[in-house]
Parts: C-alpha cells; sequence; structure tokens
C-alpha cells in the first residue's frame, strides 16, 4: 500500500511540500491552525504568489489526491507527517522561535499510528530534532521522529521540490531512512544524492548552507565598498573571480544585500545556538556578515544624499521593487523597503512599485506612498531607486521615462539595470560599487 502523507503547517514550505508530493501521486493532507488559509488552499487558490505553485495546487486539488483542514485528527490516517511551520527570529533576541514547532509535535502525537514517522523540515537550532525525539518517545512511543532540511528558494519552490540539488535526511535508524528513500523514490530515481546524516548534522547542514550563501553576499558586498574607495568596479570584479570553479560566479551579485525570512533570521539563531553550545568563537564572523549586510542598505542610502543633498524633505524618491527578491512578493527583511521606509523617515516623499509586493508592502508600511505602474511611480520623482531586480525593471525604456521624471537620476541598488542604455539616455546613473 502506499504511503500516506500529512503535511502539519500550510504556509510557503508546507503549500509547496503538499502540492508536490501530491504530485508524485501521494494523498496528502494539509493540517494548518489558521482557517483562512485552508479555506483558500482548499479552493486550489494559493495565499501567496510563487511561480508555478499556483497551477500545481489547482490541479492537484482536482485529483482527490490533496486535501486541507485545520481539524489535526486528521493525520490520523497518514503514515508520514512533515512538519513545516515556521520557526522566526524571537522577539527578544537572536535566537530561533520553537513554540510553533514543538506546538506542531504536541498537536500530532496524540493521533500518530503506530510505526508512522514524523520528519521536520523547518530550519531549527541544531539539538532540537534529538529533544523533539525523546519528547515524542514519551508521548507517542509508537512513532519515531527524523529530520529532512528543505532548501527551496522562493521563486523556485516546485522545482527545488521535485528537482533538488540534494536530500538530506537525518535519521536515528534504518527504518526510518527506508521510510523515506519510499517516499522521495521518484526524485531519487533521477539521480539525486542523497545524504544520509545523524539528527543534529542534518539541522547543521541547513544553517551551514545558508551562512555560507550569506558569507558569499555579504563578501561581494565587502568587494563593492573597497571598489568605491579604490575606484573600482564590483561587477567586473565578480565576473573575474567567479570563472575560478573553486569560487563560481553564483551568489556574487553586489547590491543592497540579503533579506527575506530566511538568511537573516538564520545565521542570527545560528549564532545564538553557538553561543549556547560553548562555540560562539567559531561564528563570531557572522556578527560581520550581518554588519556588512546592514551596512548596503546604509550605503545606498548616503548615495541618494551625495546625489540629492543631506536634507531630504523636498525630494520625491521612486523606489522600484519592495518585495526582497524578484518572482516573489515576500517582503519580510525586505532591505528594499527597509530602504523605502528609512527615506521616508528622513523626511523625502516616497513612491513605491512592485509588480507582486504592494499589498503586503503596505501592510507593514501603510504610510508609504504606492503606485500601481513604474509610470505613475517616477512621475515627477527626483531620483529612481531600483532596489529589487524584476525583469520588468531590466526592460525598462530609460528614453521613455526621462519625460516623467523631474530629474534624469537613477540609482541601481541590485547592479542589475544596463548602465550603457541608462547613460545613452541621458540619465545620471550610480551603482553600488561602480565608481565610474
Ligand atoms: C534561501 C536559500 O537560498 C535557500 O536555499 C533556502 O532553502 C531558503 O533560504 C530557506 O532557508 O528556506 P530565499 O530566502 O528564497 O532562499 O532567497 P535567496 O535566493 O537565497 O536570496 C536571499 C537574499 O539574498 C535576497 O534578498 C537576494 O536579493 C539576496 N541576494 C542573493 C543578493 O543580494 N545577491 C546575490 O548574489 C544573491
Amino acid at each position: 500500500m502506499a504511503l500516506k502523507l500529512s503535511v502539519v503547517g500550510c504556509g510557503y514550505l508546507g503549500a509547496t511540500h503538499a502540492a508536490c508530493m501530491s504530485s508524485l501521486g501521494f494523498d496528502v493532507v494539509g493540517v494548518d491552525t489558521d482557517p483562512e488559509k485552508i479555506a483558500l488552499l482548499s479552493k486550489g487558490e494559493l495565499p501567496f504568489y510563487e511561480p508555478g505553485l499556483d497551477t500545481l495546487l489547482a490541479t492537484e486539488i482536482k485529483t482527490g489526491r490533496l486535501k486541507f483542514t485545520t481539524d489535526f485528527s486528521a493525520v490520523a490516517e497518514a503514515d508520514v507527517h512533515f512538519i513545516c511551520v515556521g520557526t522566526p527570529q524571537s522577539k527578544d533576541g537572536l535566537a530561533a522561535d520553537l513554540s510553533y514547532v514543538k506546538s506542531a509535535v504536541t498537536a500530532i502525537a496524540p493521533h500518530l499510528k503506530s510505526g508512522s514517522l514524523v520528519v521536520g523540515k523547518s530550519t531549527v537550532p541544531v539539538g532540537t530534532a534529538q529533544g523533539l525525539r525523546e519528547q515524542l518517545t514519551q508521548s507517542a512511543p509508537q512513532a519515531d521522529l527524523a529530520w529532512n532540511p528543505e532548501f527551496l528558494r522562493e521563486g523556485f519552490a516546485v522545482e527545488d521540490t521535485l528537482t533538488p540539488n540534494r536530500l538530506v535526511v537525518g535519521v536515528a535508524n534504518d527504518r526510518a531512512e527506508e521510510i523515506l528513500k519510499e517516499v522521495y523514490k521518484p526524485i531519487i530515481d533521477l539521480g539525486t544524492p542523497w545524504i544520509r546524516a545523524d539528527l543534529p548534522t542534518s539541522e547543521l547542514v541547513k544553517v551551514a548552507a545558508n551562512s555560507f550563501l550569506a558569507t558569499k553576499i555579504s563578501f561581494i558586498n565587502a568587494m563593492a565598498e573597497v571598489c568605491e574607495a579604490a575606484g573600482g568596479d564590483v561587477t567586473v570584479l565578480a565576473k573575474a573571480i567567479g570563472y575560478d570553479p573553486r569560487i563560481g560566479n553564483r551568489f556574487l551579485q553586489a547590491g543592497i544585500g540579503f533579506g527575506g525570512g530566511c538568511l537573516p533570521k538564520d545565521i542570527r539563531a545560528f549564532m545564538a545556538r553557538a553561543e549556547e553550545l560553548g562555540a560562539k568563537q567559531a561564528l563570531e564572523f557572522l556578527r560581520e556578515i550581518d554588519a556588512i549586510n546592514l551596512r548596503a542598505r546604509q550605503r545606498v542610502i548616503d548615495v541618494v544624499r551625495a546625489e540629492l543633498t543631506e536634507d531630504l524633505t523636498s525630494y520625491t524618491i521612486a523606489v522600484l521593487g519592495a518585495a526582497f527578491k524578484p518572482d516573489s512578493d515576500d517582503v519580510r527583511d525586505s532591505p528594499a523597503l527597509d530602504i523605502a521606509a528609512q527615506l521616508q523617515a528622513a523626511g523625502a516623499a516616497v513612491v513605491v512599485h512592485d509588480p507582486k509586493a504592494i499589498e503586503n508592502a503596505r501592510k507593514r508600511f501603510p504610510n508609504l506612498g504606492f503606485a500601481a505602474s513604474v509610470e505613475e511611480c517616477v512621475k515627477d520623482s527626483d531620483l529612481i531607486l531600483h532596489l529589487t531586480e524584476w525583469r520588468e525593471y531590466r526592460d525598462l525604456d530609460p528614453k521613455a521615462l526621462a519625460s516623467l521624471v523631474k530629474k534624469k537620476i537613477v540609482i541601481d541598488g541590485r547592479n542589475a539595470l544596463d548602465r550603457d542604455k541608462w547613460r545613452a539616455a541621458e540619465w545620471q546613473f550610480h551603482a553600488l560599487g561602480r565608481t565610474d
């Protein structure tokens, strides 16, 4: 008999995982405490924007294999239970808030049938899985617990789930590994590398990967600072070092830095956990990675002031982009939105455009100005700030925009616009890390 699956927590990760597992042919029930989210998902509608997931979800709902509910007892029929709830930064420090993970396991424990496997996918501090496994052996000795970190990127969620570059499972015994191999058979058959680890290593793999990615971005942003001081060009530097396959050219895009619901909070939680473990010094460098990242936001504001005046009160600034990255409507810790809000706090009139994230941005900063089109956004502006590299911004025609603005000044905070094209249309063009 085919395994039945449950997914606990139907946010970004859970909704994606549930739809993708259903597309592999499993019966899947998604459970969440939020009735509004469940109502939307049950109709095959996504509560957030993710390319490709909307159509996949709608298709899978129609097959009848995929269901969503707020009733936790619905997990009783499932053999494997994926925990996909959030682990945000806690309100009072750097550590991760584990309350959602703990309540998810507590909520399903009474319903677990004999031989079932609980599989954590959420990003947690090392040691959490072992603690939860011990707790579960008390409350539901008939079940076991494994960890299976998730590496999906927003904007590529379906692709990263169905064709990941590796599968990592943290297990305490062979049986747990066998069950997970059964679930992921279609993906393993594609030749996907399979890595069996112990529970703590599997938790560490995830935060180590995100820390490495954050380090890469802050490294290139540190080089951008040096380029600015020395009269160099960070885009040329990145290209040149990237040809060395040991370095690689990806994640070397200098600009306003990383944001989102993962990288910033993961490096902070990792530092907090290392300190608890007595390994504080090993991760001290992440404090610098965080500082370089936040400094990038300040640096772009400095360029704005240098182009206009120190006092921003009489200027209108058009901000292109609110999401923390393109192809996403997520504004959690978005560098773009943070910069927009800081400029407004400094007295400028700020008008923001984003192809998908306006609604979420408005909820967070209701007092910012928002525009439904790029043209409306830039109208009568003194300066355009490009902060999220959506394709439609790269395709803009600077000649056409020139007639709408008060001053032809553009600052590229993502090093993604075609400088020559803008300069040919007589714009003053500036970018982070490029002195020319
Ligand atoms: C990140 C990881 O890339 C995923 O592998 C991981 O699964 C996920 O976190 C998670 O922990 O769940 P994501 O947050 O979707 O994925 O975003 P990224 O594509 O990693 O981008 C993060 C930030 O870095 C964005 O703000 C992006 O604009 C910025 N970035 C990225 C740069 O500033 N420069 C670059 O070269 C690349």
